[in-house]
């Protein structure tokens, strides 16, 4: 049984706003150690995680558009960042033409899938950033994930259109053949003040039960205020609530990682029970072990 993780995980939600980008940028520093290479995969075309990491907007190119849409080698656009260990392939404006541009082009869902083929050797991690619509390239996201995150906030909007969420992303699994799972729908800007928070919440536990990470993100103003100061959390605020999503990465380093990796009945896709196998890393509040439809 191996612990080595490469595995690729898409943050997805075709609503703007619910905190992918947040969840991808700090789950990938919160992975990123000597030990394991993390990069992430800036798939949306405002580009915000790569601005986040300190990329001028005037330098985005060549970018994971680049690599898209004209068969750019994906090895050549990686950018170290900041944080030790931790790289980037930037997204740029030119991603909101992809659906466009990869219309006629053959076996266009797989194109991000063959051009991450070479990352796979080189990073535990791979998280891709996703853009807020369900597009092609959201499409190819989905293609080329082992694993899926979702993040919601307890926001009306968002919890109703959660069901839909997940069962486009069901569908498209389905159509294509491709294996990427939820890993776990996550709650975000969870603002414990709001009268409507515990409903929905509670509405979004009791509907997705297991499939929730007991870890929340808070709404939390140094998350918000982070990206500004081109910091990740553990950076910005190391002692904030919200570097919580730690918990969330290690979760999300167990299930999809070794357990993806050394339990081929995963990939067969039955239902499971993960044993996290990383409990010590954890708070007392998470669970130790997570079941996976
Ligand atoms: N937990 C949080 N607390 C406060 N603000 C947050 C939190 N998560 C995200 N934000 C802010 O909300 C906005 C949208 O978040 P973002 O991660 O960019 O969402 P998405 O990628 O889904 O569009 C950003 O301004 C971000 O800084
Ligand atoms: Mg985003």
């Amino acid at each position: 049984m191996t612990d080595s993780l490469h595995v690729i995980i898409a943050v997805i939600n075709n609503k703007g706003g619910v905190g992918k980008t947040t969840a991808a940028v700090n789950i990938a520093a919160a992975l990123a150690t000597a030990r394991r290479r993390v990069i992430v995969v800036d798939l949306d075309s405002q580009a915000s995680a790569s601005v986040w990491f300190g990329v001028d907007r005037e330098r985005l190119k060549p970018s994971s558009a680049t690599c898209l849409l004209h068969g750019y080698p994906a090895r050549q656009a990686i950018r170290t960042t900041g944080v030790p260990h931790l790289d980037l392939i930037t997204g740029s404006p030119e991603l909101a033409n992809a659906d466009l541009a990869l219309a006629d082009v053959p076996g266009r869902e797989l194109t991000l899938k063959q051009s991450l083929q070479g990352l796979r050797q080189r990073y535990e991690l791979v998280i891709l950033d996703c853009p807020p619509s369900l597009s092609l390239v959201t499409v190819n996201a989905l293609v080329a994930s082992d694993a899926l995150i979702v993040p919601v906030p307890p926001q009306h909007l968002a919890v109703e259109a959660l069901t839909s969420v997940l069962a486009s992303a069901d569908r498209v699994r389905t159509r294509i053949s491709s294996k990427g799972r939820l890993l776990g729908i996550l709650l975000t800007m969870v603002d414990q003040k709001r009268a409507s928070t515990s409903e929905l919440r509670e509405r979004v536990r009791a509907q997705h039960r297991e499939r929730v990470f007991l870890t929340e993100i808070p709404e939390s103003r140094a998350l918000e205020e982070a990206p500004a100061a081109g910091k990740t959390i553990f950076e910005f605020a190391p002692r904030s609530r919200a570097r919580r999503m730690r918990s969330t990465a290690w979760a999300a380093k167990s299930s999809s990682g070794s357990t993806l990796a050394a339990d081929p009945r995963c990939v067969a896709g039955r239902p499971r029970t993960l044993n996290l196998g990383v409990e010590q890393y954890l708070p007392r509040r998470f669970p130790s072990r997570m079941s996976l439809k």
